[in-house]
């Protein structure tokens, strides 16, 4: 890109901070109403209504801020492009983006957003789109499969008030699983005008018995998740599920030795199987995991075992409160993998930096997009 237009670029930076979210909202609204289909790919749901813009519109500003050394973002880019690969986003969608989100620019700034700013946009979306399409291109073949597969639940076990694990089994492919990897799920629940996809973590890198994950029952009434209300109430044993390749850049670093595993609530599921695979590979894990209370708490037996391997210290809020200051002194030497809600993540990294660990050595996997906490 020639220096003037990269100028330009950086000159709109205090623009898009302060109308960022904006932007992104009026371009989901414009696009959506352009393009229906695309209703079927993007969460619906009034929780996520929110983040997933401003996820998005920090991400483009952050590009922005780095255009003089764009490598920065590339790791961000490779946590989203998972998430894009495991939604089955593909090139041809990027130029759709791409207008209607220069339009949102257009229409949020009016008269500020002149033709040379304009034209300095639609290069620089090119380049960014460029590299979510590399990267992708790569993931996409390196996947365990293509697209979305059919799987036949062959098990539906309550792990505790609100969470259901599933194990599922398909004869079309053969694969591996990572600890810390998600898959994905595509459902058409019948009260829904939409498809649905939606992120689980696997709960086991075992899959002898077929591939296992965690679905948390989120909200009641008006805030009701439909799609997890929909695999709680309605998908059961001997029913058929479409699930994309697993996907995730939440993985275990295999130089750590030390680890320290954090979870809260549903959290703890990509983390049991990062322990299991620690536990196998001889590393020395230590588990600490908050929840609300007995009836809330997933994996005890699976909990239990570990710990007549390993440390492992539950908390349960109800009675004891949060986690706190006093549960990491000590353990400042250990790499860190936490994995819980926005709200878990925030206090974790906070708390975590006033007992001083160092930030190179937490990794941590909001359930959320990362990029909106990140934003925060
Ligand atoms: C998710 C950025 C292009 C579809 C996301 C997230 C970010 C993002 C930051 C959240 C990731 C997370 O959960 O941690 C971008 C950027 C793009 C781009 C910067 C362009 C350069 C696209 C395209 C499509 C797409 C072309 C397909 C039409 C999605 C969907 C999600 C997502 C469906 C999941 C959102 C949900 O949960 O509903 N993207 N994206 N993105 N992106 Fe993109």
């Amino acid at each position: 890109m020639e220096p003037h237009k990269k100028e330009i670029i950086k000159a709109t930076v205090p623009a898009l901070e302060e109308h960022g979210t904006t932007i992104t909202t009026v371009f989901y609204q414009n696009m959506f109403k352009k393009h229906p289909d695309l209703l079927n790919m993007f969460n619906q749901t009034n929780q996520k209504v929110g983040d997933q813009p401003k996820a998005l519109a920090f991400t483009v500003l952050q590009a922005a801020r780095h255009i003089d050394d764009l490598e920065a973002i590339v790791p961000a880019v490779i946590g989203i492009a998972h998430k894009h690969r495991a939604l089955n986003v593909k090139p041809e969608h990027y130029p759709i983006v791409g207008e209607n989100l220069l339009e949102g620019i257009k229409e949020v700034l009016g008269d500020a957003a002149t033709p040379e700013i304009m034209d300095a946009w639609e290069e620089y979306y090119g380049e960014i789109a460029q590299i979510f399409i590399d990267v992708e291109a790569g993931m996409y073949k390196e996947a365990e499969w293509d697209g979305f597969v059919p799987f036949k639940v062959t098990g539906k076990d309550q792990l505790s008030d609100d969470i259901v694990r599933y194990t599922v089994k398909s004869d079309e492919v053969d694969f591996d699983v990572r600890a810390g990897q998600y898959i994905t799920v595509k459902v058409d629940p019948s009260d829904y005008p939409y498809e649905a996809l939606r992120h689980y973590s696997i709960c086991s890198v075992h899959t002898e018995e077929g591939l296992q994950f965690a679905v948390k029952k989120e909200g009641t009434d008006d805030t009701a998740g439909v799609v997890s209300h929909h695999m709680h109430d309605d998908v059961q044993v001997g029913d058929t599920l479409e699930l994309s390749a697993p996907a995730g850049d939440f993985l275990l670093d295999p130089a750590d030795e030390k680890l320290l595993f954090i979870a809260g609530g549903v959290g703890a599921t990509p983390v049991m199987a990062m322990i299991e695979e620690a536990i196998e590979a001889g590393k020395d894990p230590k588990f600490i995991y908050s929840v609300q209370n007995k009836g809330m708490h997933p994996f005890k037996d699976e909990m239990q075992e570990f710990g007549e391997k390993i440390d492992v210290k539950v908390k349960y809020s109800d009675d004891e409160g949060f986690l706190n200051h006093e549960d990491f002194e000590g353990l400042q030497d250990r790499s860190v993998y936490i994995c819980g809600s926005m709200h878990f993540m925030n206090a974790m990294i906070k708390v975590l930096h006033e007992v001083g660990f160092s930030e190179d050595n937490i990794h941590f996997e909001p359930f959320g997009p990362k990029m909106s906490l990140v934003g925060e």
